[in-house]
């Protein structure tokens, strides 16, 4: 049992209050350990006595990498004790360094397309965990991920995803964890501390700014430094010191006209001297440009058969030979990658490949996030939980009665045996399979008909719209499930749901006035039917167990919870760039090269600056379909007695409801000295017994009250007012604080 930091109980009401449950892995894993920066500091002082015993045929091995697969019949196999996955990094044996095998792994041990056959637990997507805002789901999940890991032989997981959700159309999104700095990087914290528990090292990624995919090896993001300081950057600098990730992984893009594998300012100044982080950068795959990136702070070229040539291996050793900065790099770059192997603790706790995988205990984890992060959008008349007396439940569309839909791309999970079905969408590349709509995990239609024994439950496609009306007409209950795929390399055209669902929810929802939608997607969408339908559930890409959670929470088992980590907007006209920067004009292409060398194409990031997601509508007055933050639950919640003093808060929740149900209490600042200015500043998600009440105390980082300036942080002194919201457009009354100016660097 884990307590949620800064939740109090109340002597009175503590019976009764059931905290949060830990959801643990049963997959063995190594014991439980939380990477300290001490531990840090101590690793990189074993790493420089190591690179100092370092011979000279030694210092590139470690730094460069290969895609761990043959990506085709001519080019050489990988070699034998490198793991099918992402990546492999060849060791040094004599100096005790183990050879890096790297997977994907943001929402559980990838499955690259099928190349190895062997399953894994896929966990719900990244937006889907966050709308538990419970770190403690996070780090359960990045727990389970890493013990399986380790069982299939991986010591270095590409996980950790935490590029703020600028644009709802962003094919990633679904990869991604929020539009909050805050939310965003305490959750990703989470996780990796959760993976890293397992001796094993957790990468965070893609640093920085790769906010669309559409073009997204030549994008060029254009932002002030204040603003991305203040937005993207820091939501990386609260996962770093909440997760201690031992690898950082740059993206794709540009920023400010520097490549981000190849940007000193991000990568030397932001990162390693300011922040004053001791792990490696490795690179995207595909994403070096040149050998001159080492010196501007990359460390480790990954996957080099996507790079133009290998810059980390003869050519960076003949550099250090000649040059006495570049060999000093070269040390740095060697003591960094051997730093992060030391304080994981890859040396003395080596993975083993083959290790047995508890998948019951590991789904429980999955269902336990979906159940925490689907999120009720609607329930007028309480239509929802179904009552037990529905006798005849319609389920139409989305493949309910075979699984749930997943994103595409490198994260993707199947389980043991594959996806229980593959859609291709036809990319001709390598990498064809890593782009399929694929639907893995549980059938909803069986548990839904598990939970309901009583009820006769048909199913219809949703393909043959009189039929689908007809079924509907004959319920008490039609559920209509729909789907929208999301996949990596490829940003979507508008908030849409495809292939005539629109029409279908409408249609079934004309037949039936008790017509419940349950989404599963990876972005917000548009819902043009919503006012025609009781009740929407969003559960995103619920992962392994998604159909059991969505079952529970329409049965009523589970009382929902999730609350949106991502704004839906009413339209795309509402957005800071109501038009994606090149989707128009580029051919989709997956991989996101230019289509001509000299290709250009720029995204202007100051248009909303730090101001992302519900900031902007907060400035721009604009009315979401859907704010941040919000979400129903089967109980009724009160907040009140807020208090706030300099940088503490305090206040009081309760359950006003008839059943238990968790509460997410959302604190943002409203205004500086008058002037209006929206910024979450603190959250506490509680299980809360009916009629039970729970005080709450939150400490303010500063860094959400200042601004980013030439100097560094800095507030103003003044009045701050603050209030609690239900979801960032709905506010209670706000009180305010009188603070000291101050100004600050990292
Ligand atoms: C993705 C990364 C991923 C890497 C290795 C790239 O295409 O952007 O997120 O870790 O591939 O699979």
């Amino acid at each position: 049992m884990r307590k949620n930091r800064g939740v109090k109980s109340k002597a009175a009401m503590s019976a009764g209050i059931a905290m949060l449950a830990l959801a643990t892995s049963g997959t063995a894993q190594a014991q439980d350990t939380t990477i300290t920066p001490s531990d840090i500091a101590a690793a990189h002082a074993r790493a420089v006595a190591s690179v100092r015993s370092m011979q000279p045929a030694e210092r590139t091995v470690m730094t460069h990498g290969i895609m761990a697969m043959q990506l085709s019949p001519d080019s050489p196999p990988p070699p034998p004790e490198a793991v099918p996955g992402a990546g492999y990094v060849a060791g040094l044996p004599r100096l005790g360094l183990p050879a890096l095998t790297e997977s994907d792994a943001s929402l559980g041990v990838a499955w690259i397309g099928g190349l190895r056959h062997d399953g894994a637990t896929a966990l719900p997507s990244g937006l889907a965990q966050a709308a538990s805002w419970n770190p403690d789901v996070l780090y359960a999940g990045g727990r389970m991920i890493g013990g399986e890991a380790r069982a299939k032989g991986f010591n270095v997981l590409l996980s950790g995803g935490v590029n703020l959700t600028r644009d709802p159309r962003n094919g990633r999104t679904f990869e991604y964890l929020a539009e909050d700095p805050l939310l965003a990087g305490t959750l990703v914290g989470a996780a990796i501390r959760g993976v890293q528990s397992n001796h094993i090292i957790s990468t965070i990624k893609h640093f920085a700014l790769n906010g669309q995919e559409t073009g997204r090896k030549f994008v060029d993001i254009r932002i002030g430094e204040a603003a991305a300081r203040e937005s993207d950057l820091l939501a990386f600098q609260i996962g770093i010191e909440k997760g201690q990730p031992l690898s950082v992984m740059c993206a794709y893009n540009i920023v400010n006209g520097a490549h981000a594998c190849d940007n000193d300012w991000l990568l030397n100044t932001v990162l390693k001297k300011d922040w004053g982080w001791k792990g490696f950068v490795m690179s995207d795959w595909g994403a070096v440009p040149s050998l001159d990136t080492a010196i501007h702070g990359l460390d480790q070229q990954s996957g080099v058969q996507l790079d133009p040539k290998v810059f980390f291996g003869a050519e960076l050793a003949e550099k250090a030979k000649a040059d006495k900065v570049w060999s000093a790099r070269l040390d740095d770059m060697n003591t960094r990658v051997i730093t992060a192997i030391y304080a994981a603790g890859l040396d003395k706790h080596p993975v083993s490949p083959g290790g047995k995988i508890d998948m019951a205990a590991d789904a429980a984890v999955a269902e336990d996030a979906a159940k925490q992060g689907i999120v009720l959008l609607k329930n007028e008349g309480a239509i929802l939980p179904l009552a037990a007396h529905a006798q005849r439940i319609a389920v139409i569309g989305g493949l309910a009665n075979l699984g749930m839909l997943s994103g595409g791309g490198s994260s993707q999970v199947a389980g043991e045996g594959g996806p229980l079905a593959k859609v291709s969408v036809g990319v001709d590349s390598p990498f064809a399979a890593f782009f399929s709509q694929a639907y893995n995990g549980s059938a909803p239609l069986a548990a839904i008909r598990k939970l309901a024994p009583q009820a006769t439950v048909t199913f219809r496609g949703g393909d043959n719209l009189a039929d689908a009306v007809n079924q509907a007409k004959k319920a008490d209950v039609a559920i209509v499930f729909a789907t929208k795929w999301a996949s990596e390399g490829l940003d979507q055209a508008d908030l849409t749901l495809p292939d005539g669902q629109d029409a279908l929810i409408a249609a079934v929802a004309a037949a039936n006035p008790h017509t419940i939608v349950v989404l599963e997607t990876g972005n917000p969408v548009a819902m043009p039917w919503l006012g025609n339908v009781p009740a929407v559930l969003e559960a995103w890409y619920p992962g392994a167990r998604g159909g059991e959670a969505i079952a529970s929470v329409l049965m009523g088992q589970t009382n929902p919870s999730g609350r949106l980590p991502i704004t839906f907007p009413a339209s795309v006209s509402q957005l800071p760039r109501p038009v994606l920067d090149g989707y128009a004009d580029l051919e989709p292409d997956f991989m996101g090269n230019p289509p001509t060398p000299n290709a250009k194409l720029s995204a202007n990031y100051d248009v909303e600056g730090s101001d992302v997601g519900y900031r902007w509508y907060a400035r721009t007055g604009a009315k979401p379909l859907f704010p941040f933050g919000y979400g129903l639950s089967y109980t009724s919640f009160a907040e009140d007695g807020l208090k706030v003093d300099g940088l503490k808060a305090s206040f009081t929740l309760h359950n006003t409801g008839t059943r238990e149900g968790a509460d997410v209490a959302q604190l943002y600042l409203v205004s500086r000295n008058g002037a209006a200015k929206q910024r979450l500043v603190g959250f506490a998600r509680v299980n809360l017994a009916p009629g039970a009440s729970q005080s709450v105390d939150l400490s303010i980082d500063p860094r959400l009250l200042a601004d980013w300036t030439p100097s560094g942080w800095r507030i103003a002194g003044g009045d701050y007012s603050f209030a609690l919201g239900t979801d960032a457009q709905h506010l209670g009354p706000a009180v305010s604080t009188r603070l000291t100016g101050k100004s600050w660097k990292d």
